[in-house]
């Protein structure tokens, strides 16, 4: 016996089951297809994708064709969806409400082409003019007309008996209780859908969720959540519109076509679904099918694919009916998994952890049965590599229980002013100022298309100043990939003498030229903290403002903590950073972005192992009595002005912030001070007059 044979039915392919493991495998799937039509269509409530379900009825089909013998009289391709629950009364209907065929993918749609022209003996180029049209994702819904008045409106159930909810369809704004027009047969069963569009599914959860109430998985389930409600007054509430594309009982014809048909029906008050065509090729229809999938983002309700019909209504009397679907149409599925949405904004999520994670917030859309507004885009990185950017049509996977990803971008439909979100040089993030239209770079330290002038920067006259490394010897030892990033400065002279070939013995250089560099690199490992702060050349970020950041924050440390604890916006450290006299939120935002990068802080904790970074000190006597302490001036000075007095204050080693938080040591206040000397009271911070500031400092000068 082989492995196969024994395997369990549910393994192994139908071409290879045996009659004894299909037997087995059909009653398997009679029974797990009628579990989720129960679930499905009963307790709005599926619990496996459309996608997977579909799957287990294309096996079920497969092996019954292959074993005929053993079709069960409960095959699942004899029933159509679930018989009725308790609740309404049972309707059954004058003529069957029939399913679709599926086809998946462009051969399964040329076959079907296929069958009815040979069906119709017509040659393969004589295709029957096809009308395609989207293919609503909601549930169908029989509305049965007597003399113009809607009389009765049945669900669909298990196709030959459905429920009667004229009641709940009676509140549905798009269904005619009276039909407009004239001309309309005696008798008439129209046939539709009924749907939610998606912002009003938005909308309807975040209210269930306010009032703790049940939140539906896609805009099907509230749809059918919300028609089957016993009490109708909820119905009533719920956003339910209703789309009309086929018909049942007539009691005299509509017309030669389908197109005719759907003409009337909108001329008697029905929604047609749109947007239609009829199409005469393959090609045709091809063309439609990939229109209305580029098409799905935007529009208003969710679609599953789209549904080709033979548009003449004598040729489709002709083909007729397969067991439980027409001859004459087919469904065209997109790929259950995946869809076309659009990327609104990238945010970052910071997970329990501290890990940052960017996070793409999405136009929702029903993937798999589910509906997504956020996908992972693992990092930055991988923004970088598939130059994802904000504002882009991109495909979304849901596979299984797997975090939704953003696959693609649909190059094509990116909008004409798009940026770049990450680098695409170095994959750092990119950051747009308040104001700006341009983006820039955070990776300022590593990103290969800054880096020799950042390099350069760094050991410029006013930065490290390092003699001997001007910018022709920068771009030199950058070409030679001996120095990439600052710390590579500081080990040039260890890892030059593991070279075969030194600094000393290359062109341009001698052996004085390369000691006296290593010389003058050696000489500044040992620097001033606003120099260092300088030197990264950080946007906005000039020699005065770094003075002002290494006098508030004194050491290196203590800096990179408090910009990284103002990144939260309402912190204490955020007040304190927007407090330093000169720095304003564009400053304090371009510090925040620096030192959250994580290639810079990687760049930067390098860079500290290689350096003996010095304590601020202020380069005034020490021993006023204001030294290190933190002032705020408010009101109206008298004895100088604003600036000269926060000048001298600086001069004798204060710092002059210009809010008052827990940190301020005084608060000088003039007369008419206000909302800070009530701050600086609560707070319990001293309060000087002027003339006692004055006399603290020893004087006027
Ligand atoms: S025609 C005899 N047209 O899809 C077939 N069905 O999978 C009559 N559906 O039960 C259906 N949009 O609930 C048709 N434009 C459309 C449709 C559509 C959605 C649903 C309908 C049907 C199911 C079949």
């Amino acid at each position: 016996m082989t492995r196969k044979s024994t395997a369990k039915g549910a393994d192994v392919a139908a071409a290879d089951l045996t009659a004894e493991t299909a037997e087995a495998e059909l009653a398997r799937l009679a029974e797990a297809i009628a579990h989720h039509d129960k679930l499905y269509h009963q307790q709005d409530d599926p619990e496996i994708s459309d996608a997977d379900y579909d799957a287990l009825r294309r096996r079920n089909a497969e092996i019954e064709a292959r074993f005929p013998d053993l079709v069960r009289p409960d095959s699942p391709e004899r029933r159509i969806g679930a018989a009725p629950t308790g609740g309404f009364s049972k309707v059954r209907h004058s003529m069957p409400m029939l399913s679709l065929g599926n086809a998946f993918g462009d051969d399964e749609v040329a076959e079907f082409l296929g069958r009815i022209t040979r069906f119709l003996g017509l040659a393969a180029e004589e295709l029957p003019e096809i009308l395609a049209e989207p293919k609503i994702d909601g549930l169908s819904c029989a509305l049965r007309y007597e003399g113009g008045q809607l009389r009765q409106a049945a669900t669909r159930g298990d196709g030959s008996e459905g429920e009667d909810v004229t009641a709940n369809v009676s509140t549905i704004a798009d269904v005619p209780k009276n039909l407009a027009g004239k001309g309309w047969p005696d008798l008439l069963e129209v046939r539709g859908e009924i749907y939610m569009r998606r912002a009003d599914f938005q909308a309807l959860n975040a209210r269930q969720e306010t009032a703790g109430e049940k939140i539906f998985a896609n805009p099907r389930n509230a749809a059918a959540g919300s028609l089957r409600q016993l009490d109708t007054s909820i119905t009533a509430a719920r956003p339910l519109r209703f789309f009309a594309y086929s018909w049942g009982e007539i009691s005299a014809p509509l017309g030669e076509t389908s197109s005719e048909a759907l003409d009337r029906f909108r001329s008697w008050g029905f929604t047609v679904s749109a947007p239609m065509r009829r199409c005469h090729t393959l090609e045709d229809i091809l063309d439609y099918y990939r229109g209305i999938m580029a098409q799905r983002p935007e529009l208003p309700f969710d679609i599953d694919g789209v549904v080709y019909k033979v548009n003449r209504l004598d040729l489709r009397e002709r083909l007729g009916f397969l067991s439980r679907s027409p001859r004459w149409a087919v469904a065209h599925k997109f790929p259950a998994e995946q869809a076309e949405t659009i990327l609104n904004t990238i945010t970052i999520q910071v997970g329990r952890t501290g890990a940052l994670t960017p996070v793409a917030n999405l136009e929702p859309i029903t993937v798999g049965g589910v509906v997504v507004s956020r996908a992972t885009l693992h990092n930055e990185d991988e923004i970088a590599r598939k130059d994802i950017r904000e504002g882009d049509h991109v495909i979304i996977q849901r596979a299984g229980d797997v975090i939704p990803q953003v696959v693609s971008v649909v190059a094509a439909r990116r909008p004409a002013d798009s940026q770049p979100y990450a680098c695409p040089e170095c994959g750092s993030h990119a950051a747009r100022e308040e104001g700006e239209v341009v983006k820039r770079c955070t990776g300022g330290l590593i990103c290969p298309a800054q880096a020799i002038e950042r390099l350069r920067h760094f050991v410029s006259r006013n930065a490290f100043d390092i003699e001997g490394l001007g910018d022709k010897q920068v771009q030199f030892l950058f070409d030679k990939e001996w120095v990439r990033t600052p710390g590579d400065i500081f080990r040039l002279a260890t890892t030059d003498r593991e070279r075969l070939t030194p600094l000393r013995k290359q062109p341009g250089w001698g052996d004085l030229s390369a000691a006296n560099l290593f010389e003058s690199i050696e000489m500044r490992r040992r620097i001033a903290l606003d120099r260092l702060i300088f030197a990264f050349g950080i946007r906005h970020v000039g020699r005065e403002n770094a003075r002002l950041l290494a006098k508030t924050y004194g050491s290196f440390a203590e800096l990179r903590t408090a910009i990284a604890a103002a990144r939260e916006e309402g912190s204490e450290a955020h007040a304190e950073l927007l407090a330093i006299d000169g720095i304003g939120p564009v400053v304090a935002s371009s510090l925040i972005e620096f030192f959250d990068e994580p290639h810079n802080r990687e760049v930067l904790d390098d860079l500290e192992k290689e350096l003996e970074i010095e304590i601020f000190e202020s380069d005034v006597a020490g021993d006023s009595p204001v030294a290190g302490k933190t002032v705020v001036f408010t009101g109206k000075l008298e004895a100088t002005t604003r600036d000269e007095a926060k000048a001298r204050a600086e001069a004798l080693g204060a710092k002059v912030a210009g809010s008052v938080s827990k940190k301020t040591d005084y608060l000088v206040a003039g007369p008419g001070a206000g909302s800070k000397a009530k701050k600086a009271a609560d707070l319990g911070v001293e309060t000087l007059s002027e003339a006692e500031w004055i006399a603290l400092i020893g004087g006027q000068e």
